[in-house]
């Protein structure tokens, strides 16, 4: 499989991934690209799918964030979720996010304040992770990317297509400078 990170509108990026049942190498293999793709691009979250992987796998990497809001007390985290679902979501927060499919996009956008989520580590235990800090906001905006929801879908229909059409004519100029 050739690994490279995915841009909209991949199609990729549009279609929910599958569910994970298989612990092993090749599972090892996936989480290592993952990390190494995520680490290279700067990004704190990347979803499998991101790098062509069809599978709900998530890497989170909470520390390489620049700038920490100094109200906030959860620490740090780094992990792999697999096969994540939300149980339980409260409150309303507006967060401003990029993402590492729509370079040169930053969106502000409401999300959940806090969310419950349940999934496995990469051995298939069964893991908990809670949060209604930053964290909060990447497990939601990863989780999203697993089920093919890209965060411009909480835009409203005309500001949505005046990200898209900005993001799309700054595409076709990066290509037509780079041949
Ligand atoms: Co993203």
């Amino acid at each position: 499989m050739e690994y490279r990170i995915r841009t909209w509108p991949d199609k990729i990026l549009k279609e929910p991934t599958k569910e994970v049942d298989f612990f092993n190498d090749r599972l090892k293999e996936y989480i290592d690209k993952m990390w190494e793709f995520m680490y290279k691009e700067e990004g704190v979250g990347l979803a499998a799918n991101q790098i062509g992987i069809p599978y709900q796998i998530l890497v989170i990497d909470t520390s390489i964030r620049e700038k920490k809001n100094e109200e906030e007390t959860e620490p740090p985290v780094k992990m792999v979720l697999i096969n994540p679902k939300i149980v339980e979501k409260e409150g309303q927060v507006m967060s401003t996010e990029g993402c590492l499919s729509f370079p040169g996009v930053q969106i502000t956008i409401p999300r959940y304040k806090r969310v419950k989520v349940v999934g496995k580590n990469e051995k298939g235990e069964d893991v908990v992770v809670e949060s209604s800090e930053f964290l909060s906001i990447v497990l939601q905006h990863e989780i999203d990317h697993l089920n093919g929801i890209p965060f411009i879908s909480y835009l409203s229909p005309l500001k949505r297509k005046l990200v898209l059409d900005k993001y799309l004519k700054s595409l076709k100029e990066s290509e037509y400078q780079t041949g």
